[in-house]
């Protein structure tokens, strides 16, 4: 018998856990986990898929919300924990709670859905698209010097419910202008400041800095965890970056210039940055920063791609008919197309519903990726292939999506 998709009860928490627990090779406790994740839960959002009694899949949301090319945003839905049990795979578990989640975030108003994923191949038949790539950023802060002395001035804040709600407002005020940017959770700001344990890893012990403008305004902040080094008995400690966010460019040069003049440190390492960085720029000598392990970062899946595709802003005028095929379809039985009509310009779009016939017939996860301007279109169409039905409409299409400025999400989960 087919296993039955449903979302769960509070009690059950625990044995759903046990199943993600089995999936994911993670031997933790799930009646401690259970105790910390309950009060944090929307129990609507928390899917599972039974077998008789026995939990054998699981998959859950939460409400985020997604910022957009030109500052708007959409509510979208966030997915984790998504796993079958290693003795129930490839039996189309997993396309069974994707259908039943997509179909109840289209109904709760959700227009995306955003994701990290652990195996690449996994979810672009469910209409994920990988859409703001990352990287890690190392300085040889030995190296270099920087161009300009920084200015405003850098103080040591204690991690406190005062300071988390200082970052709070930078990181909000910062968020609302970068595309791709996700709003976050209420408790991961006391999980990154260390002000809360968790059964799932170490608490968090590093530094946090702020940064003032020369009117002692907050404009941005950075935390970071010390790793020790020493060569040659000389210390050469790695500052590792957690987050460094800054609200103008003065506070961003002042930030990098900060750590990489701590001294005793030859190296500032940040993982989950954009690929393209002003931070070269900064420098006397660019080479001394560089980026590597290029990542796929946060995938998007348009759940409402008329509404999505309406709700960003373009930097040309564009007309165009496109056509996404959801592989996944509506109840995970069937391809479904989506044939939408654009009105795209650097004013605002529309984007409705439309029997026209088609410019361009494409995948909906090359739609997800190409989405936030990270990924051009005529690259992501690569993986499954585009049809033109008006010669240029590839093109056309290549060049509305693009962006100037890259997005990218700093938010992991
Ligand atoms: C990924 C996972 C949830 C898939 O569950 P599943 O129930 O086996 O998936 P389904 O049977 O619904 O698969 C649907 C399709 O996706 C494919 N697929 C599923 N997982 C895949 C993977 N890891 N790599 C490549 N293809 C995969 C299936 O082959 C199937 O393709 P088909 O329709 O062409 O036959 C499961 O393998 C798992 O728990 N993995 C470990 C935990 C994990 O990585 N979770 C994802 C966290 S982001």
């Amino acid at each position: 018998m087919a296993p039955v998709v449903r979302t769960i009860r509070e009690e059950e928490t625990p044995i759903w856990l046990d199943s993600l627990s089995s999936a994911f090779l993670e031997p933790f406790d799930p009646i401690k986990v259970a105790e910390e994740v309950r009060p944090l839960w929307d129990y609507s959002r928390v899917w599972a898929a039974l077998e008789d009694e026995t939990i054998v899949g699981t998959f859950r949301s939460w409400a985020t919300e997604l910022t957009l090319p030109g500052g708007g945003r959409l509510p979208g839905s966030a997915v984790a924990g998504v796993s079958v049990r290693p003795t129930h795979r490839r039996r189309g578990i997993l396309s069974e709670m994707a259908a039943a989640e997509h179909g109840a975030a289209r109904e709760r108003g959700e227009a995306v859905a955003v994701l990290y994923s652990s195996e690449y191949p996994i979810y672009g038949r469910f209409g994920y698209g990988p859409s703001s790539p990352w990287a890690t950023w190392t300085l040889d802060a030995s190296g270099t010097r920087f161009h300009a002395e920084s200015t405003g001035s850098i103080e040591f804040a204690k991690p406190s419910t005062e300071s988390r709600d200082a970052i709070k407002d930078i990181f909000e005020a910062w968020r609302l202008g970068q595309a791709g940017e996700l709003r976050r959770r209420d408790f991961t700001w006391d999980l990154d400041l260390g002000l809360r344990e968790s059964v799932w890893g170490p608490t968090w012990k590093g530094y946090l800095c702020l940064h003032r403008d020369a009117s002692g305004q907050l404009d941005g902040y950075v935390r970071y965890r010390p790793e020790e080094k020493w060569t040659q008995r000389q210390p050469r400690n790695i500052l590792n970056v957690d987050e460094l966010h800054a609200l103008n460019d003065d506070a961003y040069a002042a930030l990098w210039q900060f750590l990489a003049n701590v001294d005793t440190v030859a190296t500032i390492k940040a993982e989950r940055r954009r690929p393209l960085e002003r931070l070269p720029w900064l420098l006397t000598n660019a080479r001394a920063a560089e980026p590597s392990d290029m990542g796929d970062g946060l995938w998007v899946a348009l759940l409402d791609p008329a509404r999505a595709l309406a709700a960003r802003a373009y930097q040309r005028e564009g007309s165009l008919v496109l056509e996404a095929i959801d592989r996944a379809g509506a109840d995970s039985e069937r391809e479904v197309g989506h044939r939408i009509a654009l009105e795209a310009g650097p004013a605002g779009a529309t984007c409705k519903v439309t029997v026209k016939a088609p410019d361009l017939t494409l995948d909906l996860a090359a739609l997800g990726a190409a989405y936030l301007g990270g990924v051009r279109l005529r690259d992501a169409v690569a993986a499954r292939g585009a049809d033109e039905h008006r010669a240029g409409a590839l093109a056309e299409a290549d060049a509305l999506f693009a962006t100037a400025d890259p997005p990218w999400c700093s938010t992991f989960f």
